[in-house]
């Protein structure tokens, strides 16, 4: 492809005509300039900061408004065109056809699979990218959702499941610093990270991606952003790399559960359960946002110009850019393949970089065309530009486009490592502890069975050395059975067998680690059952039949379906998918931390329930916000001692709630209310309280709801902080019922902590 190709065809041959006449007068100007100003050159990175663009002293804005005056439309469209690296043959089209990005999709990876080829692979892709006129540097992506999880050898995190279910958005923000660390050192600059969906049924094969089911729980992981990019935005801190809020948006509200389904909600509900987590990123400068699969009310999210353009860059003010999902533009007809329309109906809906991944060449001559005929106008396409480069400035990939090799020796490191056990032990949720069977003493005799007590591979889940991650030794890192033997007084007297083959009653207890197996995306969906597997209900019957007390330690994505198995259980776990840290399981078997973990999702008494969520009135097994927790024991490791919210007794007058309906459809509607403190300190918890009638409330945000005696209590969150006197905070609620004659709620505020 020639840069200076402008135009071609029957259509552009009038263009031509009047082209060649501006361009003897444009050319005339240009002389001028060229003398003052140096063109760039082949090297241009070899001439210190010798353009505007290159001069890291200027402002960004300045430096974008250069650098565009100065790209051709091919130089445009490239920086428009993501591709991934195993089809970009040979490697020189990153510089012929100037490509912008290029990223590893869940089974990239490179051989050997070590930190050190990562970063001389994303070196080589990057040196092409500097050799074309304009050594625009390329932005490498790829998922490090809870990890460098592509890099054999990296700290594999717990998903983010099990980071919700900490509720600990600060250790979630030094993980993100720590993965940030792993991923600077393989050279990648762009996490696909993190998921910022509100999983509102367990079906769905991406539950585990979320950080649970309530949109405040969601948002207050968004700290997570600025531990990958740093506090003030991307190139905030040292080994910065950009994050994505995805998948924009409703991909957890789908119905059924379906991976890429329809989610039928109305614009106050999508409003209300789904944007706030995606506000919460774009208020800590996330630099990208993907677009999700799915539709809203059967129109696809890619080209839905409201959504994209006018809620998330409009109302939301985003000013990074939007990245489309993996070959997400193709699904736009319904057809296989893409084509000029779906291209146009996707860039002009508002998406700035086109995740293509394979067939970059014709992307770029579609676009092209696109934009010479007028259907894609030359401003949708510098706005486009104008985003990713802006993000390219920040973070600093025009000074330091190549790996910083200073970070490659964070891959799995013991200190990265020592957090990621951390995460575990606190994401552990105690469900069950008859007798207190748990903690285990470290002299016990016990017999270890299940297929994920011994399986890293298991432990990980999807997005684990491959797409969908599989059992078995995959990656260096410690089995829960291993915690459990560098734990024991005497490690000989922990038993193994898979099957649960050869207990007998000589034992101080079995621990059955069984679960689910690794699953990604649509692989994961389970529209029917969600009960746990033969095997695994086989192990545990051996292990009942010997009538040892039986301990269960549940590796799975999501709640799965087990009340039927549960008396039979003294005690049960949700370990979630922990990682490669097991350690941080036995830390908690045995007391060495107290469990501290509370239900992100709440526990289906059977899978019929599913979508089942807090405040939607279910006779759930195990409610959201469950997680009990030992009565002593050790606890070096201090957990977040959770602000205590008061008891305030209602009708104390500190403060006032006011309630203001902000949507209303048949059978339900939303609302907002309004806390103001009245007295002369400042509040440091509050509870507005109102007689239901016959309505239901079915999702609270920003605030902790409790119904009892059909009154409904919603108190602050910890994160709500104090309200200083005459100051205000705001929680919103959506309800069936009428919001006609809605009572006004009394308030009580209480100064004390
Ligand atoms: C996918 C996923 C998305 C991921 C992308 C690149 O299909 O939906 O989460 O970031 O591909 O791997």
């Amino acid at each position: 492809m020639s840069p200076t190709t402008y135009h071609r065809g029957r259509s552009g041959f009038r263009r031509r005509k009047r082209l060649t006449t501006a361009l003897s007068v444009v050319s005339a100007f240009l002389t001028l300039a060229v003398l003052t100003v140096a063109q760039p050159s082949a090297d241009a990175s070899a001439q210190a900061a010798a353009l505007p663009y290159q001069d890291a002293s200027l402002a960004v804005d300045e430096r974008v408004d250069d650098l565009l005056a100065r790209m051709t439309l091919d130089d445009k469209i490239g920086q428009m065109t993501q591709a991934d690296k195993d089809s970009i043959v040979p490697q020189s089209d990153v510089n012929t056809y100037r490509l912008g990005s290029v990223l590893s999709g869940g089974d990239g990876t490179v051989s050997p699979n070590t930190a050190q080829t990562w970063a001389d692979t994303y070196d080589g892709l990057q040196r092409q990218a500097l050799a074309t006129p304009l050594a625009i540097p390329m932005i490498y992506g790829i998922d490090a959702v809870h990890g460098a999880n592509a890099v054999r050898g990296a700290t594999i995190f717990p998903h983010n499941i099990g980071l919700g279910a900490t509720r600990d958005p600060a250790l979630v923000e030094r993980i993100g610093r720590a993965v940030a660390e792993e991923v600077s050192g393989t050279g990648v600059d762009w996490t696909f990270a993190p998921c910022l969906c509100v999983a509102r049924n367990d079906r769905w094969g991406r539950t585990y991606e979320s950080f649970g089911e309530t949109p405040e729980l969601v948002s207050s992981m968004a700290t997570v952003v600025d531990g990958f990019q740093g506090a003030d935005g991307p190139g905030s801190a040292p080994a910065s790399v950009l994050a994505t809020a995805k998948h924009y948006i409703g991909d957890g509200g789908t119905t059924n559960g379906t991976d890429q389904g329809d989610t039928r909600l109305t614009e106050a509900e999508l409003r209300s359960v789904h944007l706030p987590p995606f506000k919460a990123a774009v208020d800590r400068g996330v630099g990208s946002v993907m677009l999700s699969y799915s539709s809203w009310n059967g129109v696809k999210v890619h080209g839905h110009k409201f959504l994209v353009t006018d809620l998330l860059k409009g109302e939301l003010g985003f000013d990074g850019f939007v990245v489309s999902d993996w070959a997400a533009v193709d699904q736009l007809d319904g057809q296989t393949g893409f084509t000029a329309a779906e291209v146009t109906k996707a860039v002009n809906a508002g998406v700035d970089m086109v995740m293509v991944p394979y067939d970059y060449k014709k992307f770029i001559g579609l676009l092209r065309g696109e934009v010479n005929a007028g259907r894609v106008p030359m401003s949708r396409i510098d706005d486009a530009n104008r985003r990713i480069l802006t993000q390219k400035f920040r973070l600093g990939l025009f000074e330091k486009p190549l790996t910083d090799r200073a970070y490659t020796s964070t891959v799995g490191s013991a200190e990265h490592r020592a957090l990621a056990r951390q995460a575990v032990r606190q994401s552990q949720v105690l469900l069950k502890n008859e007798g207190g069977v748990l903690p285990l003493a470290k002299s016990a005799k016990l017999f270890v069975a299940g297929k994920s007590a011994d399986d890293i591979g298991n432990m990980s889940g999807g997005w684990t050395m491959s797409w969908q991650g599989r059992s078995g030794d995959i990656t260096p890192g410690t089995t829960v059975l291993e915690g459990i033997r560098e734990t024991a007084t005497d490690p000989s007297r922990v038993t193994y067998e898979r099957y649960g083959n050869g207990i007998d009653g000589s034992y101080t207890a079995a621990v059955a680690v069984v679960g689910e197996t690794p699953y990604a995306e649509g692989k994961g969906d389970r529209p029917g059952a969600m009960g746990l597997d033969q095997e695994d209900l086989q192990t545990l019957a051996r292990l009942k039949a010997s009538g040892v007390p039986v301990v269960v330690v549940l590796v799975s994505g999501r709640p799965l379906d087990i009340a039927a198995q549960l008396p039979d259980w003294k005690a049960l776990i949700a370990a979630w998918l922990p990682g490669t840290e097991g350690g941080g399981v036995s830390d908690v078997l045995f007391g060495d931390h107290r469990p501290t973990g509370k239900l992100p999702m709440t526990w289906m008494r059977g899978a019929s329930q599913q979508p089942i969520n807090q405040g939607d009135g279910k006779d759930a097994l195990f409610p959201y916000g469950h997680g009990l927790t030992y009565g002593t024991g050790t606890d070096p490791t201090p957990t977040p001692t959770p602000t205590p919210t008061p008891t305030p007794t209602p009708g104390t007058g500190l403060c006032t709630a006011t309630t203001k309906v902000t949507g209303s459809w048949s059978g339900g509607y939303q609302a907002d209310v309004t806390v103001r403190n009245t007295g002369t300190a400042p509040l440091a918890g509050w509870a507005a309280s109102w007689d239901l009638g016959t309505r239901t409330v079915t999702n609270v945000w920003n605030g902790t709801p409790t119904t009892s005696g059909g009154r409904v209590t919603v108190r602050n969150t910890p994160w709500n902080g104090t309200v200083p006197a005459g100051g205000t905070v705001t929680f919103g609620y959506t309800a069936n019922g009428s919001a006609d004659g809605l009572p006004v709620p009394a308030c009580a505020g209480t100064t004390g902590g």
